[in-house]
C-alpha cells in the first residue's frame, strides 16, 4: 500500500497517466507494402471479350489499365503474402514477430476457410489469431480500425493487415457484365501496425458506418443461402431445386448469378455523399480542417468519384492521391496499394496528416485519420 503522506493528487494523476500510457498507446503504421501482378491488361485488351471501348472506360472511370494475376500459381493469398513480406521488412521485424493477422478480401481463395490462415501457413507464422474481414471496398478501413483497437488495448504489438483481390477470376467478361468487369483489377497491399510512444503520432481516429437498405445494389447473390428471401424478384427457383443443388446450380450459372452485379449510377450517387461526409466526420472528431489534410487517400472506386469528393472538400490536387488509371478498382487492396505508392513517392512524410476514406458494397463506408 502507498503510505498516505505520498498519496497526493499529483500521484493519482501520474498513476493515471502511466496507466493510460501503458494500456492506451496509439497505433502507428510501421511498414507498408504492395504487390501487383506483372500482367497488364489495357482497355483495348478487353475488346477481345466484350463490346466496350477505351474511350468509354477512360471517360466514365479514369481507368487506362489494370493488372491481372496469373491464372494458375497466383492467388489472393499469395499476392497478400508478397505485399506483407515488404511491409514486415519495412517495419523492421520478421514474420515470426507478427501476433495477429487481419485479411480483407471479397475474392478469397476458398469460400472457407479464409485467406488469413492461408497466409499464416504460407508465411510460416506462429499459431496466432487470423481474422478475415468481408467488407468489400471498405474492408481495409474496417480492418485498420479493428487492428487499432487491439493495439490500443495493449493486446497485440505487431498486427499485419492485408487487403488483396483476384477479381479477374470471378468477373463476367461478356458484354452482359461490362459495366463491372472493366472497372476491377487485381493486387494486394499490406501494413504493419505497432504501438507508438510518440505523442500525437499514429491513428487519431477511425469511423465506420453501414446502411444495408441497398445491400443488393452491389452484390454477388450466389452461392449463398438467401433462397430469394431479400429479393424483389426471385433470382433462382429454390423451391424446385433438388436437395444438394440449392447453393449452386446450373440455373444460377446460366443466369450469371455467380457474378457480381451493380447498379453503377446508384452506387455513384451514394458514394459522392458519403465520402465527403465521413472525411469531415474524422476531421471534426479531431478538431481539424480540410486545409490540414496532407494527403487524402480515397478508395480508388472511380476517378470521377474522387474528383467530385476533391471538389466538395475544396482540396488541392496535391492533397488527393489517385492511381486508379494504372490499377482499376482493387477493392480491399486499393487503399493500402495507394498508401504504399504515395509513401514510396515521398508524398507522405513524418508529421503529415493522412486521411483514408472508403465506400462500397453493403453499403459500408469509413475513414481513418493518421498523423504519420
Ligand atoms: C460503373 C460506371 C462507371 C458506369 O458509368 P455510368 O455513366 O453510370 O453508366 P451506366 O451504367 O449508366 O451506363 C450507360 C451506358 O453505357 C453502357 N455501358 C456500360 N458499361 C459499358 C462498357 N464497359 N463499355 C461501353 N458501354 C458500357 C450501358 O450499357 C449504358 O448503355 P445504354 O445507355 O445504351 O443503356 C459508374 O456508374 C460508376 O463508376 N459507378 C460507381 C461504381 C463503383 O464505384 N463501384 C465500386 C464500388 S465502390
Amino acid at each position: 500500500m502507498i503510505p498516505e503522506k505520498h498519496f497526493n493528487s499529483n500521484t493519482v494523476i501520474c498513476h493515471f497517466i502511466l496507466l493510460n500510457k501503458k494500456y492506451m498507446p496509439q497505433s502507428k503504421i510501421a511498414g507498408v507494402g504492395y504487390y501487383v501482378p506483372k500482367n497488364v491488361v489495357t482497355n483495348n485488351d478487353l475488346l477481345q471479350f466484350m463490346d466496350t471501348s477505351d474511350e468509354w472506360i477512360q471517360e466514365r472511370s479514369g481507368i487506362k489499365q489494370r493488372h491481372y494475376a496469373d491464372r494458375v500459381g497466383e492467388t489472393t493469398t499469395t499476392m497478400g503474402v508478397e505485399a506483407a513480406t515488404i511491409a514486415i521488412e519495412r517495419a523492421g521485424i520478421t514474420a515470426q514477430d507478427i501476433d495477429f493477422i487481419i485479411f480483407a478480401t471479397l475474392s478469397p481463395d476458398y469460400y472457407f476457410p479464409g485467406c488469413g490462415v492461408l497466409l499464416q501457413r504460407a508465411m510460416k507464422m506462429k499459431e496466432i489469431g487470423a481474422l478475415d474481414v468481408r467488407n468489400q471496398c471498405s474492408g481495409f478501413v474496417y480492418a485498420l480500425s479493428i487492428g487499432d483497437q487491439f493495439i490500443k488495448t495493449g493486446m497485440y504489438k505487431n498486427i499485419l493487415i492485408v487487403g488483396s483481390e483476384k477479381h479477374s477470376f470471378g468477373l463476367d467478361f461478356s458484354t452482359r457484365g461490362r459495366n463491372i468487369s472493366v472497372i476491377f483489377g487485381d493486387g494486394a497491399g499490406a501494413v504493419v501496425l505497432q504501438p507508438t510512444e510518440k505523442p500525437g503520432q499514429g491513428i487519431l481516429s477511425t469511423h465506420l458506418h453501414s446502411d444495408g437498405e441497398s445491400a443488393e445494389i452491389l452484390a454477388m447473390y450466389n452461392p449463398g443461402t438467401h433462397a430469394n428471401h431479400w429479393m424483389k424478384e426471385p433470382v433462382a427457383d429454390f423451391e424446385a431445386a433438388e436437395m444438394g443443388k440449392m447453393f449452386m446450380s446450373h440455373e444460377m450459372i446460366d443466369k450469371a448469378q455467380n457474378f457480381p452485379r451493380m447498379d453503377g449510377p446508384a452506387v455513384f450517387k451514394k458514394a459522392v455523399v458519403k465520402f465527403p461526409e465521413v472525411v469531415m466526420e474524422a476531421l471534426n472528431a479531431n478538431k481539424l480542417e480540410t486545409k490540414d489534410i496532407g494527403l487524402l487517400i480515397p478508395h480508388q472506386a472511380n476517378l470521377r468519384i474522387s474528383q467530385f469528393v476533391q471538389h466538395q472538400l475544396r482540396l488541392r490536387d496535391d492533397q488527393v492521391f489517385n492511381n486508379i488509371d494504372k490499377y482499376g478498382n482493387t477493392t480491399a487492396a486499393s487503399i493500402p496499394i495507394a498508401l504504399c505508392e504515395a509513401w514510396e513517392q515521398g508524398k507522405i512524410k513524418e508529421g503529415d496528416l493522412v486521411c483514408m476514406a472508403a465506400f462500397g458494397s453493403g453499403f459500408t463506408w469509413g475513414s481513418a485519420l493518421i498523423r504519420w
